[in-house]
């Protein structure tokens, strides 16, 4: 396994203390989040950042003893969230989403931009297309592998899923534009 750095000493631009829930580090994430710091702060536009952001996760998806054994523990009730790292100032949070066979997502938008990238396995990733008055209607079906990334911007007008059809878990990165560390789920609006 990686080593792990302890972020508890970690103070925010202002001084202060991280107020969420600290959490360890590896090297790998803790470039990682440095890296999203760098690109928020250069940041054009919430597409053009959320494209910059997934570009940085796939090379951490890359990256292999990313997880520790506890963060790649799936559960049979459900796809599995585990946070990796919650900005102390609430402008974004990576996780790790573990999906064991037949597990998915329902169609849903988000309420930030969000960015997600393949660690493991082989998970697929539904695109719809929003049509008011209609839902969603599904429009592309994408086989992930390794490495392969995603990004979408906030909004029910941006409808998808990720399930995992194959046989074996599969295992994804995830970064959104807000902060998770206190309600995982409410990144997500149903369609
Ligand atoms: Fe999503």
């Amino acid at each position: 396994m990686s080593a792990v750095v302890d972020f508890r000493h970690r103070r925010d631009a202002a001084g202060r203390r991280p107020s969420g829930p600290t959490l360890p580090v590896s090297p790998a994430l803790a470039r990682y989040v440095e890296q999203v710091e760098t690109l928020l702060a250069g940041a054009a536009d919430e597409a053009a950042l959320a494209a910059r952001v997934a570009g940085a996760l796939g090379e951490l998806a890359c990256e292999r003893d990313l997880l520790t054994p506890e963060q790649r523990c799936g559960d049979a009730d459900g796809y599995t969230r585990h946070l990796l790292y919650a900005d102390p100032q609430g402008r974004f949070s990576v996780l790790a989403l573990v999906w064991l066979p037949g597990q998915g997502t329902p169609v849903h938008g988000h309420t930030a931009w969000g960015a997600v990238a393949v660690h493991e396995g082989r998970p697929t990733v539904v695109l719809y297309e929003y049509e008011p008055g209609y839902g969603a209607l599904p429009r592309q079906d994408i086989q992930c592998v390794p490495g392969e990334v995603s990004w979408v911007r906030a909004g029910i007008q941006y409808p998808h899923r990720i399930c995992n059809v194959s046989d074996r878990p599969a295992i994804t990165l995830h970064t959104y534009g807000r902060d998770l560390s206190r309600n995982p789920t409410g990144i997500n609006i149903l369609v």
